[in-house]
């Protein structure tokens, strides 16, 4: 899996003038089955999140609120892609290593995820991960 397998994911928007609506079906939206969903919030300045990759798991992180920047690595490139708009989600295949930063105050990171938690599934360590790649 490369960096350029993580790929923007437009979702529609229902919107009238009391707001927007946007929604997400599995394998329409995302390209798995949604196992697992769990958020980032109250994130301090300046914090970084993530430092990991997945062996199996793929994900879509979006920011439902505020903004954040994703850092994706595959091994050997590297690319910083912001997310800012609730509609934009970001897909992570497996064997991508991710960090989350550049957080807005007050942001909302939705994640959705393919799999429950399971800890045997990262790799937490950076130079674990490339011998892998
Ligand atoms: P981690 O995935 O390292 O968070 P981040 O990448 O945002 O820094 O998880 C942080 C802690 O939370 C770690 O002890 C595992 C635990 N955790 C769960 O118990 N269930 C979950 O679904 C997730 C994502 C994490």
């Amino acid at each position: 899996m490369g960096v350029d397998e993580c790929t923007l994911v437009g979702l529609p928007v229902i919107q009238n003038p009391q707001g927007n609506l946007t929604f997400i079906e599995e394998e329409r939206h995302v390209p798995f089955s949604i196992a697992r969903v769990y958020y980032l919030y109250d994130v301090p300045e300046g914090a970084v999140r993530g430092g990991h990759a997945h062996r199996a798991l793929e994900q879509l992180i979006l920011p439902i609120g505020g903004s954040f920047d994703v850092v994706v690595d595959d091994g050997s490139k590297r690319r910083r892609i912001t997310l800012d708009q609730p509609r934009m989600g970001l897909y992570v295949p497996r064997m991508i290593w991710r960090e989350l930063e550049n957080f807005s105050a007050g942001a909302f990171c939705l994640v959705l995820a393919s799999a429950p938690y399971d800890e045997s599934d990262y790799y937490r360590d950076y130079d674990e991960f490339r011998a892998a790649t």
